[in-house]
């Protein structure tokens, strides 16, 4: 055989023994590269038209996903050049700005995602809220998702202080200040997570090694719970008619509604709505292309939308911090301030009382609301109440969100925007 020949052999070889299915062409080889790709195998090979519906999920997970993806690649980049001691954390900005090429791009990014991220795993679970995707048998997966998205506002809070100017010193103390406010034990809270009495070069090494370390790895393991149990579970999918008895009894199979529960269906489970994958629908479509390439022009759209964002606008950066001089008013990172402005009337109320009542009803929302209707289906009627009193209280949150934000100044006294 000639040595050309061999060589392509033996490279083909070598690409096998990684990629072992190669580039398929059927739809039996899609399905076998799906099951076979260690990256790949997250997906089933095949899904229901109504989950590819951007209407339907608006792409939001996926977008969370995505941005916990950018943050972790942007952040190690950033970490090269990012020294933990106050007066070196600040160089390390004004370096990142002005000598490390293409750095403020990449300051820039990671600011931005992370801003995003907390907009998009909020959006993401009002989507699973509005269409009943909570319920049985997703409830604890509701309990990972409430987990992730008290982990994202604790990512962003603890990386706000690394640059160590004005915005972000205050911004963390008017934060940590809120944590003092619990009964007993606030003190103790406070003076764990500022390392002392005050924000100092303690303080920026705990939020360091808990921003770059100790909660990245806590994210990592949550979200692939979350997604091992999105595999599990199928995505949620309006009911679909019970098929007739004596279909079921020639297939020898379990019905539709218990089957995709697996082991599940063999227990004292009480009878369940048909909600579920069925895995074998006719209906159903590869997943290979349909939904891979839906997932691949979502990562790209970012992409570009980050990156122009990130080359038109600059991540703040204010004078070094000074523990000496505050600013009027101090304000809280954007995502605290609907607290911010509770905590003005009433520091037990706006500081504990309102964040633990919020968290344990997000916590129990699946086991207080746990008929199995109006599952799959943006605002079903059969929901109408629990839709009313989620969609009341997410406004009055963006609401105060945005009075704090726009509507507070000096004193922390009402101010119109447009007055300057
Ligand atoms: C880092 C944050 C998060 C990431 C990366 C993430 C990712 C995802 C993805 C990719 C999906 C598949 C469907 C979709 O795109 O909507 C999904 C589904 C789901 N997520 Fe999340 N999620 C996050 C946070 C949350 C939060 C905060 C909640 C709720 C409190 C939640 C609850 C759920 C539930 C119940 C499903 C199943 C939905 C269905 O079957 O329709 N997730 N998540």
């Amino acid at each position: 055989m000639p040595d050309a020949a061999r060589l392509r052999l033996w490279l083909r070889s070598v690409g096998r023994s990684v990629f072992r299915v190669g580039w398929p062409r059927t739809d039996k080889d899609r399905a076998a590269a799906m099951i076979s790709s260690f990256f790949l195998h997250i997906h089933s090979a095949k899904v229901q038209p109504h989950s590819l519906r951007p209407s339907y999920t608006l792409g939001l997970g996926l977008l969370s996903f995505y941005l916990f993806g950018v943050l972790i690649i942007t952040g190690i980049a950033l970490m090269l050049y990012y020294i933990p001691t106050p007066l070196a954390a600040y160089r390390s900005m004004k370096d990142l700005q002005f000598v490390v090429t293409f750095g403020m791009v990449l300051r820039n990014m990671h600011r931005w995602a992370a801003h995003v991220m907390v907009i998009a795993v909020f959006l993401h679970m009002c989507r699973v809220f509005f269409t009943g995707a909570y319920k049985i048998p997703r409830q604890f997966n509701w309990v990972v998702g409430v987990g992730l998205f008290l982990l994202t506002l604790f990512l962003s809070f603890t990386g706000y202080l690394l640059p160590w100017d004005q915005l972000s010193l205050w911004a963390i103390t008017v934060g940590t200040n809120m944590a003092s406010y619990a009964p007993w034990l606030g003190d103790y809270l406070k003076y764990l997570l500022l390392g002392g009495n005050v924000i100092g070069p303690a303080t920026l090494l705990r939020f360091y090694v808990l921003h770059c370390v100790i909660l990245p790895a806590i994210a990592v393991g949550l979200v692939g719970v979350h997604f091992f149990r999105v595999r599990k579970d199928g995505l949620s999918a309006p009911a679909r008619p019970e098929p007739a008895p004596v279909e079921e009894e020639r297939s020898g199979r379990f019905p539709a509604s218990t089957r995709s529960y697996g082991l599940m269906a063999l227990t004292d489970r009480p009878a369940l709505p048909v909600e579920e994958t069925d895995p074998e629908a006719e209906d159903e479509v590869m997943a290979w292309p349909h939904l891979l390439y839906r997932e691949l022009i979502v990562l790209l759209a970012l992409l570009v939308v980050l990156h122009v964002v990130s080359l038109l606008f600059d991540a703040p950066l204010e004078e070094l911090a000074d523990p000496t001089r505050t600013p009027n008013p101090a304000k809280a990172p954007w995502y605290f301030l609907g607290l911010q402005e509770l905590v003005h009337y009433s520091a037990f109320i706006g500081g504990v009382l309102v964040p633990t009542i919020v968290v344990l009803l997000l916590l129990l929302t699946p086991y207080l609301d746990s008929a199995p209707r109006g599952v799959g289906v943006w605002f079903a009627p059969e929901r109408r109440w629990a839709n009313w009193i989620f969609g009341v209280l997410a406004s009055v949150a963006i609401l105060l969100t945005l009075i704090g934000t726009y509507f507070r100044g000096t004193n922390w006294a009402w101010v119109w925007p447009w007055t300057g």
